[in-house]
Order: C-alpha cells, then structure tokens, then sequence
C-alpha cells in the first residue's frame, strides 16, 4: 500500500478541506475496538476482523476518525492478546493478514484511519525469541534479548529482586534446566506469559523498528504503545528504592527510555503522511507524563488523571485544568478517556458510591445504580466531547453498556487469578455487544452462530445497537449528535478554553467565540448562562433549567478569546 493512500480520500464532513490533514490527530475521535468482542463474522463465538469490515458503515455514520485496534497478532491470549507470538501477523481466530489490509483500506475509504497495537515491553512465552531463549540454556546470547538472572539463596531459590508485578505476586519466575535441575529466574512484570524484552540488547531495538514499519507501509495511520514507560530496566536489577527518585525507579519511566521514542518518531515522521505514536502512560507526576509529548516523541498519550477522578466537579474541573496545563509547554494536544479494555465502564462507576476508578478497589457484588450511572455518563460523553483534544470511545460505551458481573468460572483475565479471585478482574468490561436485542448471541454472530465467549447480560438486550439507532433519546444517537457537531462546530474543534463562571458544582466553559458546555454534577438545577441556543443536552432541560447529573451544549453570544 502506497503513502499517498493514507489520507482519505472521501471526508465525510463536507466542512473539512480534501487536501491531507497531518494534523488530524489533534482533535480526531478514536474508536477502540476490542476485536474479540466487536462483531462476529464467522459465527464460531469469537469477533473477528470479518465482522469489523461488515460494521464499518455503523463506524463511519458514529462519525468517528480513526479505529484503534487491541493487538490482534497470534497469541496464546494469557493477557487477552497482549502477549505476543508473532508481532506481523493476525490471530487465525481474528482473520488473516490479507483480510487486515483489506480492513485498514476500507475504513479509509470512509474516512476512518487505524491504529494498531505495539507492545514493546514483553512478549508471550511462545515467542520464537523466549523459546530459542529457555533452548540454548544459561549465559546463552539468546538469554541477553530478556532478563534471564540466578537467584538468590544458598540454591538460587530466591528470586533476583522484590519487584511486584502489576498483576500482583512476583516478577520473577524460575525456569528448569534441560537436564531438570532448577535454573535461573527471569523477569515478567505481568503474567509470566509475558516474559519482559532486554531493551539494552541491539536486536530488541531493531525489531520493533521493523514491525513499527511493517505495519506503517501498510497503511496504518499510527500506533498505541502498550506499557509505554515500563520497558527499560535498571541493568543492576536493584531492590525496590524506598521512594525512588523521578527516572530512578528499576523499572517505571527511567531516562534511557526517550531515546527509544525518538527514534520511533525518526521513522513516523518519515513517511508523506506522518504517523502517530499513541503512549500508554501511566504515571501521575505530570511533568514526567509530559516528558513523553515532547515534539520529538510521541504525539499524544492518555490522559488517565481525568478518567480516574470521582463524579465531583472540583476534582474534574482540577483535572481539566492540570491536564491541559501540563500538555500545553509541550505543545501536545490532550486527550479524554473515560474507560478502555482495562477499566470498569463509566455507567457502573458513575452509578457506585465509589465514582473514582483504582486497579485495587474492584470488587464482586458491588452495589450499582444504573439509572444514575448512565444519567451522569451521558453527561460525561458530552463533557469530555467538548473539551480540546482528543477524545477516545472504548466500544460499547456509545450503548451505554454497563459492567457485566460475570460467573467466575467464565472469567479468563489474570488479574482475576492472580489476585486470588478476590478481583473479578477487566472481562466485565470486554462482553461481546449486543447488535440486536433478539437471538442467542444479540446478532454479535448470526441466527446460528455459537455461543459468544464470554456471556452477555439480559440487561444488554435493550440496549442494542438495532434499538438504540430507532430511539432518539438513546446513547447512541446522543453519541451520533455529539460526534456531528463536534465535527462541525469550528469552536469545538480548534477553540481554545476559557472557563465560565459557575456554581462549585458546575463544569462550564467556552470553546472558541460562541460554543459552550455546562455540566451540572450538583443536586439541583441550575439556570444556564445566556445563550442564543441550546444545541444538545444529555437530559430533557427542566423548565430551562440544567437538571443534576446532565451536561448541556450551548451556542453563546460571541466573547473576545482569552486563554485556559
Ligand atoms: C496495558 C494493557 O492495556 C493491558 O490490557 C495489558 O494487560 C497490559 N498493558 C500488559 O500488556
């Protein structure tokens, strides 16, 4: 595939200009689709890039920019596709290569990018590289591409250091000799599927250069960098630091790492239309986040601090506020998220009495209100739409879907077991969706399809996609209008913020000369300030007024610009 065919060649929105627009990234709203869950085209119970292409229309009429694909490489799925057998092909259970060309081309022609996936921190165990790695033995080259180390102890039977895994329990895990002795331990800060790469080594850089080209020359628009900060290790393997110093812990956000994105931008940048990098950052010190937006890093990462915040206007309204000031010094756009493969859906957090999100506190049984839930994501939705940036939607969430509480014996995700069943773990959030409310699989596959992987909820039959697109009060059409005028609205677009004076509770501001966005986060109504026009509202306005839990768009009379 040829550079020239990146840029779409049919916008949809007759406002935008039909000249390449390298900037598109800027502002663009991203689709995340969880493949595995999205549609089913074969009919055997899993999605796969078959039912990805025959939805592209429903992607197109959302009005989104650009698809952002979870990996969908062969793999033993022991971290639902993070750990990666072959970082050039597809999942047979997803598709094949050729089918994924077809996929990236056809969106494109209607005006939807992609992005894929790169996971540069581990690969699975079934790896050509860990496999050769644990055959040719200790003190092997093979070994040097990971972190392959003796234990500790009289016998080796401690492991080399104390680091914790994301995943709870130890980084470590001990490999068998080929004569069945016990041998050295190697590192994996996940699963110990997911055994961690030696970024030191020349060979690791290289290769992921060339999958990273690989999957530019086929036309993806850009990638999302998995674990973005994790990969690079402290070579001397040191003890946990009580509290570690910025860039010094062993294994989280150390210096070397910026070297390893410069030279992914070099290539990004090399191409007619250059591609974009994506980090998955998680950190909380924002100057350190803000590191890795510099202009010759990557061009957006997400922005976590937002979507972890409870359901209290101060806290958003401080989150705002840091976030676009900690983006703005390095000129990065900030982006939006409320909830990915990871996170609980924002229907279910916003409807608990713990609105804020945390790995640590999820839990069986907790209580939800849905209505309230879903009252306050829609206000959500149109919040986070209205703000400058980018804006991620995780599939399902334009369905309003909730949380799905899962039997245990169904659930696959190793933060479940690993947490000793105490965590039910991220399946909840990655349930096949319901396309129509009839039939045993809600047209996720076919009339005869097999059962879907993991079970959907009774509650996902009334909300899906076939209902919802008849109803203009669903989530999906308020999605629909928000993506519209989002795309139409040159304030929403490249506008720059000034807040609105408000009540504590109240979320408000201007976008650009005449767009405003008011969010009523208290318990009663609030008037609005004066427009000319209420454009979209995520619930019926009460006798003028902006109800609890509800966002309102507005068209203001136009004001000087001043700055954020
Ligand atoms: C972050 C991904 O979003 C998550 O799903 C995965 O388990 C870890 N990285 C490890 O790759």
């Amino acid at each position: 595939m040829d550079n020239d065919v990146l840029s779409p060649a049919e916008p949809r929105a007759a406002a935008r200009d039909t000249a390449p627009d390298h900037a598109w990234w800027r502002s663009a709203v991203i689709y995340q689709v969880y493949v595995r869950s999205f549609a089913d085209g074969d009919g055997d119970g899993t999605g796969d890039l078959a039912g990805v292409r025959a939805r592209l229309p429903y992607l197109a009429q959302l009005g989104v920019d650009a698809l952002w694909f979870n990996p969908w490489y062969p793999s033993p799925m022991a971290d639902g596709g993070y750990d990666v057998a072959d970082y050039r092909g597809i999942h047979p259970m997803f598709g094949t290569l050729e089918e994924a060309e077809a996929l990236i081309s056809e969106a494109l022609a209607l005006g939807i990018r992609t992005i894929v996936d790169i996971v540069p921190n581990h690969v699975s165990d079934r790896h050509p590289w860990f496999q050769a790695a644990l055959a040719a033995g200790p003190g092997s080259p093979e070994r040097e591409r990971f972190w392959f180390h003796p234990g500790g102890g009289e016998h080796g039977e401690l492991a080399p250091t104390d680091w914790v895994s994301s995943f709870q329990g130890s980084t470590w895990t001990r490999t068998v000799d080929p004569d069945g002795t016990p041998g050295d331990w190697y590192l994996h800060l996940f699963t110990p599927e997911q055994p961690d790469l030696n970024w030191n080594h020349p060979d690791v850089r290289a290769e992921h250069e060339d999958v990273l080209r690989f999957w530019f020359d086929r036309g993806v628009a850009g990638v999302r960098i998995d674990s973005a900060a994790l990969p690079v290790k402290d070579e001397a393997l040191p003890m946990l630091p009580e509290e570690p110093a910025p860039g010094q812990h062993p294994h989280v956000d150390r210096d070397e790492i910026h070297d390893i994105y410069r030279a992914w931008r070099a290539i990004a940048d090399s191409y007619d239309e250059p591609r974009v990098l994506v980090g998955e950052v998680w950190l909380e010190d924002a100057a350190r986040f803000a590191r890795y937006l510099r202009p010759d890093e990557m061009h957006t990462a997400f922005n976590f601090d937002f979507m972890t915040q409870p359901w209290d206007a101060a806290a958003m309204r401080r989150s705002i506020a840091r976030t676009l000031a900690e983006h703005a010094p390095v000129g990065a756009p900030a982006t939006w998220v409320l909830s990915n493969h990871d996170i609980t859906r924002p229907v279910t957090r916003y409807g608990r009495e713990d609105t804020g999100f945390a790995f640590d506190r999820k839990r069986f049984g907790t209580p939800t209100d849905l209505a309230l839930g879903t009252r306050r994501a829609r206000a959500a939705a149109l919040l986070t739409a209205a703000l400058p940036g980018c804006l991620y939607l995780y599939q399902g969430d334009e369905l309003g879907l909730p949380e799905a509480e899962l039997p245990r014996d169904v659930i696959e995700d190793p933060m479940h077991f690993r947490s000793g069943g105490v965590d039910p773990g991220r399946d909840g959030c990655r349930v096949p969706l319901p396309w129509s409310d009839h039939g045993a699989s809600l047209g996720f596959g076919g009339d005869d399809a097999a059962e879907p992987w993991l079970p959907q909820p009774a509650a996902f039959a009334p909300l899906a996609v076939e209902r919802q697109a008849a109803d203009a009060s669903s989530m999906l059409a308020l999605y629909r209008a928000a993506l519209r005028l989002r795309r139409e609205d040159d304030g929403l677009r490249d506008g720059v913020l000034a807040w609105l004076d408000a009540p504590g509770d109240v979320i408000a501001f201007r976008r650009g000369a005449s767009f405003a966005s008011v969010t009523n986060l208290g318990g009663a109504p609030v008037a609005l300030p004066a427009h000319t026009e209420v454009l979209l509202a995520s619930a019926p306005l009460a006798g003028g007024m902006l109800p609890p839990d509800s966002t309102a768009w507005l068209t203001v009379e136009p004001a000087g610009e001043e700055s954020a």
